[in-house]
C-alpha cells in the first residue's frame, strides 16, 4: 500500500474532496489556508489515482504532490479514523458521524469532518456549549449566528429549542449545518445563507460564537434580534474583553454570567471569553 501526501489551498479541498469520489483521505494539517492530506492506495490503483488527483489539480489551478511512501498493509480506512475521537463538553459529547455513543449520561451530537468552523474542539464553542443548558428553557426559539457546522443549532435544538434557524454568510456553512442536522436527525433547524442585518424577527435566545472584528459590524444588529438572553462568544484576550463591555454598555445590555478559558494551557494570557447578556429592562 502507498501513501501519498498532498497539498491544496484550504478553500479548494472541499471541491476537490467531491470531485475525486470514491478515495478517503487522512487530513494531516489544516489552517486557514492550506490543507496536507494523504490518500491511501493499492499499488495497482496507484496510475488511476495521480491521473485523477493531477486532472483536479490542472482544472483547480493548484495542489501539489509532497511524497509518496510504501507503507505496511493495513486497513487505512479504520486508521484515519483513529485521529478523530469523541469529545466530551458535558452534558455533550460530540462524535464524528460513524460512531456510537453507547452511554446514556451525556447528550450525543454528530458533526461530519468537513469545511466548517465548529468540531467542538475549540474554546469558544465548548463555552457555549456549556452555557446553553442554563438559559435555554423548553420550546424556546434560537437563532445561532454564525452557524458554521450546526454544533450549537444542534445542541439548542437537543436541549428543547422548538425551533432554530442557523445562519451563516458562508455557502459551505450552509450546507455542512444541513447534514449535520440530518445526521442527528434534528428537523426543527434551519440552516440559512444570512447576516444578522436581514433577519426580521425577535428569538427568545441568540447565540453568537464569531470573532471581535465581526461584532464590531454586527452587534448592533444581533441586540436586536433576541428576547430573553444573548450568548456571545469569541473574544478574545482582556482588550477585546474591555471593547465589546463598551458595546455591552453602549446597547443597553447587561451580563449576567461569563466564561473564560485559555486558548491552550501553555499560553496562560491567550484568554477567550464567553458572555450571557440580558436587557437591562429586564
Ligand atoms: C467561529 S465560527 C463559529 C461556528 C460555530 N457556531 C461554533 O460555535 O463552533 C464563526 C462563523 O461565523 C460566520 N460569519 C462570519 N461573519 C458572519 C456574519 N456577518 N453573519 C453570519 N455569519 C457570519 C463564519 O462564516 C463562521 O462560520
Amino acid at each position: 500500500m502507498k501513501k501519498i501526501t498532498y497539498k491544496l489551498p484550504t478553500e479548494l479541498f472541499e471541491i476537490f474532496a467531491v470531485e475525486l469520489n470514491g478515495y478517503g483521505f487522512e487530513i494531516l494539517e489544516r489552517n486557514e489556508n492550506e490543507t496536507t492530506f494523504a490518500i491511501y492506495v493499492e499499488e495497482d490503483e496507484e496510475e488511476a489515482l495521480k491521473d485523477a488527483v493531477n486532472e483536479i489539480f490542472k482544472d483547480l489551478g493548484a495542489g501539489e504532490l509532497l511524497e509518496e511512501k510504501f507503507i505496511p498493509e493495513e486497513n487505512w480506512t479504520d486508521k484515519w479514523k483513529e485521529n478523530i475521537k469523541p469529545i466530551e463538553v458535558p452534558p455533550f459529547i460530540i462524535l464524528p458521524e460513524w460512531e456510537i455513543y453507547e452511554g446514556d449520561k451525556l447528550i450525543p451530537i454528530k458533526i461530519r469532518i468537513g469545511m466548517a468552523f465548529g468540531t467542538g474542539l475549540h474554546a469558544t464553542t465548548q463555552m457555549v456549549l456549556k452555557l446553553l443548558p442554563k438559559y435555554i428553557s423548553k420550546g424556546d426559539t434560537v437563532l445561532d449566528v454564525g452557524t458554521g457546522t450546526g454544533i450549537l443549532a444542534i445542541a439548542s435544538a437537543k436541549l428543547g429549542a422548538k425551533r432554530v434557524k442557523g445562519i451563516d454568510i458562508d455557502e459551505t456553512a450552509i450546507e455542512e449545518c444541513k447534514v449535520n442536522c440530518w445526521e442527528n436527525e434534528e428537523k426543527n433547524i434551519e440552516c440559512v445563507k444570512a447576516s444578522p442585518k436581514d433577519i426580521k424577527e425577535k428569538f427568545d435566545i441568540v447565540l453568537a460564537n464569531l470573532e471581535m472584528k465581526i461584532f464590531r459590524e454586527t452587534f448592533k444588529d444581533i441586540t436586536k434580534l433576541f428576547k430573553k438572553y444573548l450568548i456571545i462568544s469569541g473574544i478574545f484576550k482582556p482588550t477585546e474583553k474591555e471593547e465589546i463591555l463598551k458595546l455591552i454598555k453602549e446597547s443597553n445590555l447587561k451580563v449576567v454570567d461569563e466564561l473564560s478559558k485559555p486558548e491552550d494551557e501553555d499560553k496562560p494570557k491567550d484568554i477567550w471569553f464567553a458572555f450571557v447578556l440580558k436587557h437591562n429592562y429586564d
